[in-house]
């Protein structure tokens, strides 16, 4: 050395080796035979950012934050080569490197892992954006047009915490390779291998690191899980036999993408190493940033202030102290069954329930019907807007069989489905907490209010969501989910005006209820196929009945059965049944439509509800056949007069609109004249 540093700017650089060391990107250029970079976090790293990705001030990679339906990507901002490039031209596919990345994440239920969102994906793209993709189940990878196209060139890793049937997901909480579509190559669930099989909860919030490792000899993918704690497993998870050549180009982007769905989840990367042939250096654990903290900060705000405070006037806190929680716990109190232990995720505490909405207070109150009350609410912590339905249920009998139900409900996830996102039970109470809907449900834009009428257009639309819903309910998920109380005010319009059906199985409730000697049926009168009421089976033929008169409600701006006069009931089927017989029946429709209609569709709609409301459920299409013929890939059958004018619709005198029973002995001619309610404290 030939001369010396003065002191203090000898400490100045020690501090500035400190930060830019401690603090992140080593990363080798590009340009690099082999290119390999690591982050021990993310502060002052330079990744190319889009969607609501971004980085926390302590350094987190912070890919979604608490909002609904977006997309976050982070990518190395360089290209990478992946492949040798002497190969003659684009005809040869070129063999592709040995690469190795490991990562350290943590997928954060901002409600404390009640629920999940959706998860997250190492990427290998051709380019750093992925424009176009979607959030939700598509990861902020794909859309739906250009899912499983080979020339997406998309390689990725998917940790997903959401079944999604259309891709044949194994669960909700697994690890896939994932090859230009969200069908994974192969996936198994969440987990590491130790001494025996370890199960994992990727939503846990727990941090986890990640290994993907491609030998371009063996053509081999390992993927390899664990907690953050336990050195890398010496057996991988997953392990794909698969040449990539003809997946990946030369030159690729590496990086991560997530994405919301209705949950709000944070998805959180602390730390990633990359390396082109060779092993990615190993991540310093203990140089990655802290996660935000978790859970209630009660105790440390008592601790500091509240501390002094009881320290002076001790006694008098712990006697009223001891008041105020007998008090609370009455107040708050809530019934927990060993059985129930299972359903964790899918019950909210009642006192959380009671703060959201405001302590049910009647300015909250949405609605109330055959089913019980709904409130609104804001869940306290996550902010989530919630609508709880209250249910007053004394018969204990069939309790279990029905949270199970609610639960396995709970799991249904369709765009024109209410999401049912858990409950919670009480003495003689069960509560219901559903997504809640901006718009309303949909009987309050038909009837009696011309002011805010919905347009054909919008009808339309509607109509096919709630035929879409119906159709995943009977043919698309892995049971078949009988709704049993199709109609108008049971579906919801969302912030755009989708509907979405509601209130779905919670017929059952009543089921179970009641005594299994005598066959009760519940739906509600007008939208109750004769066979059910006959029969008491409750059958996917007869929501299509229900289906049918929902549509001929929604074109007709009509109930299904109208009083008119005393002893005159005016039957909605029957009265469109006149109209199509005397060959005018768009003059059917509803008057507040104006001339703003397709007759087309109209008219389409009208045969399609007198259709389904057939007497005979094996003339009535199956919810498939409806979605083909209102999507008009498929023609509408002939209808004849015939099996029409015996429609047989049931009903009575003083009849309401909330469920109603009838006893099956009885036989549909001849309804029971009571229309028990079977809610108890009902009206
Ligand atoms: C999420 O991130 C986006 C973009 O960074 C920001 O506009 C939005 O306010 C954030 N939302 C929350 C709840 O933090
Ligand atoms: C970050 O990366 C981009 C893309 O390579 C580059 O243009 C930019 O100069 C870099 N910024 C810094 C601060 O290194
Ligand atoms: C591959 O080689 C060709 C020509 O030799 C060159 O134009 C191209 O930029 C190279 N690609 C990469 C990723 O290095
Ligand atoms: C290109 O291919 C031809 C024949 O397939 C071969 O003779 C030639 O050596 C190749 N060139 C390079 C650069 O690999
Ligand atoms: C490139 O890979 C694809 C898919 O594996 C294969 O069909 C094709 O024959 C390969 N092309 C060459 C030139 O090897
Ligand atoms: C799907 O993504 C591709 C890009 O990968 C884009 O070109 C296309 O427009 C997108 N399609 C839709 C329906 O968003
Ligand atoms: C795949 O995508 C390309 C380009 O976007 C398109 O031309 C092609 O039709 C797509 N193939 C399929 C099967 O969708
Ligand atoms: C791990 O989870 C699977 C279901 O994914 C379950 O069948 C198995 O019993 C669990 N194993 C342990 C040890 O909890
Ligand atoms: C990790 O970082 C800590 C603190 O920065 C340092 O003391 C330790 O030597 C590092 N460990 C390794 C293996 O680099």
């Amino acid at each position: 050395m030939a001369f010396k540093l003065p002191i203090p700017l000898v400490s100045l650089l020690t501090i500035i080796i400190i930060i830019t060391t401690s603090s992140a990107a080593t990363a080798a250029a590009a340009q690099d035979k082999n290119p390999s970079f690591i982050y021990n976090g993310f502060r002052s790293a330079n990744l190319s950012l889009d969607g609501i990705a971004q980085f926390t001030s302590n350094g987190l990679l912070k890919l979604t934050n608490e909002t609904k339906q977006q997309i976050g990507h982070a990518f190395y901002p360089e290209p990478i080569p992946f492949k040798n490039n002497n190969s003659n031209s684009s005809t040869a596919n070129g063999t592709v490197f040995s690469f190795s990345t490991t990562f350290v994440f943590s997928i954060r239920s901002e409600f404390q892992s009640i629920l999940s969102g959706h998860g997250i994906a190492f990427v290998i793209a051709p380019t750093r954006g992925l424009p176009g993709a979607r959030p939700s189940q598509y990861l902020g990878l794909f859309n739906e047009s250009n899912l499983g196209n080979e020339t997406n060139h998309v390689f990725a890793v998917e940790l997903d915490t959401i079944e999604s049937h259309e891709f044949f997901d194994i669960n909700d909480n697994h690890v896939g390779i994932d090859i230009n579509s969200l069908k994974s190559e192969i996936s198994y669930p969440a987990g590491y291998y130790g001494d025996h099989f370890v199960n994992l909860t990727l939503i846990s919030g727990r941090p986890m690191q990640v290994w993907v490792e491609y030998d371009g000899l063996e053509k081999r993918t390992d993927v390899t899980l664990a907690p953050i704690n336990i050195p890398k497993p010496r057996l991988p998870l997953l392990s794909l036999s698969r040449d990539l050549s003809s997946v990946l180009n030369d030159a690729m982007y590496v990086g991560f993408s997530s994405s919301t769905g209705s949950v709000l989840v944070s998805h959180y990367i602390l730390g990633w190493s990359f390396k082109i042939n060779g092993q990615a250096q190993e991540l310093n654990l203990s140089q990655l940033p802290k996660l935000p903290r978790v859970g209630p900060k009660k105790r440390s705000k008592f601790l500091t202030i509240g501390l002094p405070v009881i320290c002076v006037s001790l006694i008098l806190a712990a006697v009223s102290g001891v008041v105020y929680v007998i008090r609370r716990k009455r107040k708050f109190a809530e019934e927990l069954e060993d059985w129930e232990l299972d359903y964790g995720p899918h019950r909210f505490r009642y006192k959380d329930l009671y703060i959201a909405t405001k302590g049910f207070r009647e300015k909250e109150l949405l609605g109330s019907g055959g089913f019980g009350r709904v409130y609104r609410g804001t869940l306290p912590k996550s902010k989530i807007e919630i609508a709880v339905k209250k249910i007053s249920h004394e018969s204990r009998q069939g309790m279990k069989e029905f949270v199970a139900e609610i639960v396995s409900i709970g799991r249904l996830r369709h765009r024109n489905l209410v999401q049912l996102l858990g409950y919670c039970r009480r003495k003689g109470e069960l509560l219901l907490v559903y997504d809640y809907m901006p718009n309303g449900s949909l009987d309050k834009y038909l009837y009696n209010q011309p002011k805010v009428t919905l347009n054909w257009r919008q009808r339309y639309g509607v109509i096919k969501g709630v035929a879409l819903g119906l159709l995943y309910l009977h043919e698309e998920w892995e049971q078949v989910v009988i709704h049993r109380d199709v109609k108008a005010s049971n579906v919801l319009l969302d912030g755009e005006l989708n509907g979405r059906l509601g209130d779905f199985g919670l017929a059952r409730l009543y089921d179970h209820g009641t005594d299994p000697q005598t066959t009760h049926v519940v739906g509600t009168l007008g939208y109750l196929a004769p066979e059910h009421s006959r029969t008491g089976k409750a059958t996917t033929s007869a929501d299509v009945f229900s289906f049918g008169a929902f549509l001929l409600e929604v074109a007709c701006g009509r109930r299904p059965i109208e009083r008119q006069e005393p002893e005159e009931n005016l039957i909605l089927v029957d009265c469109v049944f006149d109209f199509w017989n005397r060959g005018e029946l768009l003059e059917a429709r509803d008057p507040n439509l104006g001339t703003e209609y397709v007759a087309e569709e109209l008219e389409l709609v009208l045969k399609l509800g007198l259709l389904c409301s057939h007497s005979d459920p094996t003339a009535r299409p199956s919810m498939r056949q409806v979605v083909q013929i209102l999507e008009r890939d498929v023609a509408l059958p002939v209808i004849s007069a015939l099996g029409l004018s015996a429609s047989g619709i049931t009903y009575q005198e003083g009849f309401d609109d909330f469920a109603v029973s009838y006893s099956s002995s009885m036989g549909f001619t001849r309804p029971s004249s009571v229309a028990e309610s079977l809610l108890s404290g009902g009206r």
